[in-house]
């Protein structure tokens, strides 16, 4: 799959065509990609994919936020960090498929109520129901609602790269040839939870620190943006290893999350 390719069409999708439903064909297509999804944190993460009957009770109800979806990813996760970050990593890349399909998707955290989907999911009290995603095909013309949600968050834009990613110590910016500013960037452009962008990163020799803002919806955030982050580092021809963070450096207010040494 072009990882990249979908990481720059990728964007949050709030407005489906209702009369345009998912094939036979694509719906296996998301599935493998829900199964076949890998993180390398652990923890305990469960996705159901259902479909809502648009016409009858079971109508899926947001707060304004999504119409003409029928179908829905439904992502639970254990309380531990692992299992936040996993839950992000994982449906990083089913979101992606789903982008390089023509298909369109969103992550909601907030903004849905939670009954009919917690009675679909049926997941053990071990991993509650905390994420759902919509798919289907994108409508041309996106609602007033989307436009305005969209303007709101500020979505359009994203925090200076060199705000966020350093090099050496938390003064200096990210050289433009270093194999991780490319990466670097596809993470930058990763969705987050009222697009408030909870990563920041230290690259020192061959090795890169990730840190977060402490909190559930920056940890599947940051699982999100490492998603982008190592998918493209691979399809640009370099490989390496995830680490611990007993080494990282110090930032204030910023908590080590994980590590990764590039190989080659
Ligand atoms: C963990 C997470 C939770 C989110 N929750 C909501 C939500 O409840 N409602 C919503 O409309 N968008 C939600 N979003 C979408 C973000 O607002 C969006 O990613 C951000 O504004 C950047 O816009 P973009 O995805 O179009 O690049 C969420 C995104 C993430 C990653």
């Amino acid at each position: 799959m072009d990882y990249i390719k979908a990481i720059e069409i990728r964007r949050s999708v709030r407005t489906y065509n209702p009369d345009k439903s998912l094939s036979d064909k694509e719906i296996s297509t998301i599935q493998e990609a829900i199964d076949s999804a890998w993180s390398p944190f652990g923890g305990d993460v469960a996705v159901k994919l259902h479909r809502f009957d648009l016409e009858g009770k079971q109508t899926p109800s947001t707060y304004g936020s999504v119409s003409g979806a029928s179908w829905y990813m439904l992502v639970g996760f254990a309380e531990d960090r692992d299992s936040a970050l996993s839950a992000g990593f994982k449906q990083a890349q089913v979101a992606l498929k789903i982008f390089s399909m023509g298909l369109g998707t969103n992550w909601m955290t907030d903004t849905f109520r939670g009954g009919v989907f917690k009675q679909a999911a049926g997941f053990p009290d071990s991993t509650p129901l905390r994420v759902i995603m919509p798919v289907g095909y994108p409508a041309e013309k996106p609602r007033l609602m989307e436009k305005l949600t969209h303007k709101m968050l500020g979505s359009a834009s994203r925090k200076p790269f060199d705000s966020m990613f350093f090099s050496g110590d938390f003064e200096h910016p990210v050289a433009t040839g270093s194999p991780f500013y490319k990466p670097l960037e596809y993470m930058h452009s990763a969705p987050s939870a009222y697009n408030k962008q909870p990563w920041r990163a230290l690259v020192k020799g061959n090795k890169i620190y990730f840190y977060q803002e402490p909190g559930q919806e920056s940890l599947i955030g940051m699982g999100i943006g490492l998603a982008q982050f190592y998918f493209s580092l691979l399809q640009l021809g370099h490989t390496g290893n995830w680490g611990d963070t007993s080494d990282a450096p110090a930032h204030k207010g910023w908590e080590p999350i994980t590590s990764f040494s590039i190989s080659d």
